[in-house]
């Protein structure tokens, strides 16, 4: 494709963990990128090596206020997505997913871009069905201190399918499931990177409730490869679509696989499970496998070290 051919794409909340590598992706394949972030939760630092790229603009945006740009598609990604920080301001964790959807949407709907919304598997919240299939409309609290998370992405997944309706809008949903890799945040109490650094800093390795609880953990890479593919899925399908690993992992055997790979001389304990933590969660890939002919490929191990690698190198550790 030929720069003047090239498709300009914007990415809210690219300078996040997901959003830098699906900026990193589109411009390998030769996409104009305008990413587009407040660094609430996201730093320059994850796009600093796209800096220098002409077909790269970093913009500092609010999703919460209306954007006017001319973009061809848009992958909307903006939205705090660990607990430690959709929770230290709630409200704004609910502006940012309804408010920024609408604005998005309302973008998408001015310039005809097609338009594909980062779901989460959390609308599924507390699920009495396993594995959950897309069909199923979830167990969620909605007073919890989780709900400004959980409802936020319902509500603009409802948003979504109402511009779909109203409008005719091209939308794509995809519900992703726990993802992990380089470039999360050391700190945000995610167990993957919780994990890795307490391992690498010698410390005690934190289980919230027995451990027994069981977690899917897919590799950014597979992840990213699926949203590219959704997003070039023809008008008529919408989605929502189930993104994530199939193979399941209680956090005590992710604990024990980090510990082996790091080394580490590190000690598990346990502390009380925080309210609404899901017990289980694995997604019905089936739809993934038959629409994008795609399934999450990168063993755990593999992406565990890939990832320990880089805590190593960016940390110092
Ligand atoms: N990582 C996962 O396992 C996972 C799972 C399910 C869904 N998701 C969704 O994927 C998206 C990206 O998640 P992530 O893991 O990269 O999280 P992240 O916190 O690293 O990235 C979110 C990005 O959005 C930005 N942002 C937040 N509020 C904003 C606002 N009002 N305006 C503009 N930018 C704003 C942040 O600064 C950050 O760069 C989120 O929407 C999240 O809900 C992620």
């Amino acid at each position: 494709m030929g720069y003047s051919e090239a498709r300009r794409v914007l990415v809210t909340g690219g300078a996040g963990f997901l959003g830098a590598h699906l900026c990193t992706r589109l411009l390998a394949d030769g996409c104009d990128v305008l990413c587009v972030d407040n660094f609430y939760t996201g730093s320059k630092d994850n796009v600093a090596h796209l800096l220098g790229n002409p077909r790269f603009e970093l913009m500092r945006h609010d999703v919460t206020f209306p954007l006017y740009v001319e973009v061809d598609q848009i992958y909307n990604l903006a939205c705090p997505a660990s607990p430690v920080h959709y929770q230290f301001d709630p409200v704004q964790t609910t502006k940012t997913s309804v408010h920024g959807a609408i604005n998005m949407l309302g973008l998408a709907k001015r310039v005809k871009a097609t338009i594909l919304q980062a779901s989460t598997s959390e609308v599924y919240g507390d699920p009495e069905v396993h594995p959950q299939p897309e069909s199923y409309w979830g167990r969620v609290n909605p007073i919890g201190i989780r709900s400004c998370y959980d409802e936020g992405k319902r509500c603009a997944e409802t948003l979504f399918f109402d511009y779909r309706r109203q409008h005719g809008l091209p939308i794509k949903v995809v519900r992703i499931f726990n993802t992990y890799g380089p470039r999360m945040h050391p700190n945000d109490g995610r167990v993957v990177s919780n994990f890795i650094m307490q391992a690498l800093q010698g410390h005690d390795i934190t289980i919230y409730g027995d451990g027994s609880q069981t977690r899917c953990f897919c590799y950014v890479d597979d992840l990213i490869e699926a949203m590219v593919r959704m997003m070039g899925t023809p008008d008529d399908f919408t989605g929502p679509v189930n993104i994530g690993s199939t193979s399941e992992f209680t956090v005590k055997q992710l604990a024990e696989k980090v510990i082996e790979l790091t080394a580490s001389p590190s000690k598990v304990v346990y502390r009380d499970l925080p309210s609404d933590d899901p017990i289980q969660r694995r997604p019905d890939t089936t739809l993934a496998q038959q629409t994008l002919k795609w399934e999450a490929s990168t063993p755990l191990d593999t992406g565990l070290r890939r990832t320990i690698d880089y805590f190593k190198q960016r940390y110092e550790l």
